[in-house]
């Protein structure tokens, strides 16, 4: 069966998406159908392209067991077309993919991550925590990883997501 390829996106690439992807990663593996997926992160930004994870946002994830390794990359219009689900973390997110492509049906791939978010209330992005101090990153970890369980819990069921 072909793998599901699965891509987050964020600003920069620092910090929320390659946490989002080695949290998915992670809960994968840890249900035994990592290799079902493909998946990669992104960023809508060319500011960090090349660097590694937030040196905050790494150690909130080694205080969960997880480790980040990752170097920022920038979005391509061609990630829109090669992955079937792109999930991005804010509005602005997605403005920006937006302004990659006027293609209805590539548009229709991308959603917001915190869809899934079974304690969303009403938040419908996962905040960025880059201005904030270590509670934001930390709190950014719970988001994220409870969020990755219940897309991962539709991705898995028959009635659930499909990606395109
Ligand atoms: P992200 O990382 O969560 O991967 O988008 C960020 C990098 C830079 C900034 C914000 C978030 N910034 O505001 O410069």
């Amino acid at each position: 069966m072909a793998r599901k390829k699965i891509m987050f996106v964020s600003h920069g690439n620092i910090c929320r998406s390659p946490l989002a992807q080695a949290l998915f990663e992670r809960i994968a593996a840890e249900r035994g159908v990592a290799a079902e997926f493909e998946v990669d992160s992104a960023g809508v930004a060319d500011y960090h392209i090349g660097e590694p994870v937030d040196p905050r946002m790494a150690q909130a994830a080694e205080q969960k067991g997880v480790h980040l390794k990752h170097t920022a990359r920038r979005l391509k219009p061609s990630d829109l077309e090669n992955y079937d689900l792109i999930l991005v973390m804010d509005r602005k997110n997605l403005d920006a993919i937006d302004e990659l492509t006027s293609d209805r049906a590539l548009k229709r791939k991308v959603r917001l991550l915190r869809d899934f978010d079974p304690q969303k209330n009403g938040q419908e992005e996962v905040a960025d925590p880059w201005y904030g101090g270590m509670r934001g990153f930390r709190e950014t970890v719970e988001v994220i990883e409870r969020t990755c369980s219940t897309l991962l819990d539709e991705l898995q069921t028959p009635h659930g997501v499909h990606p395109a």
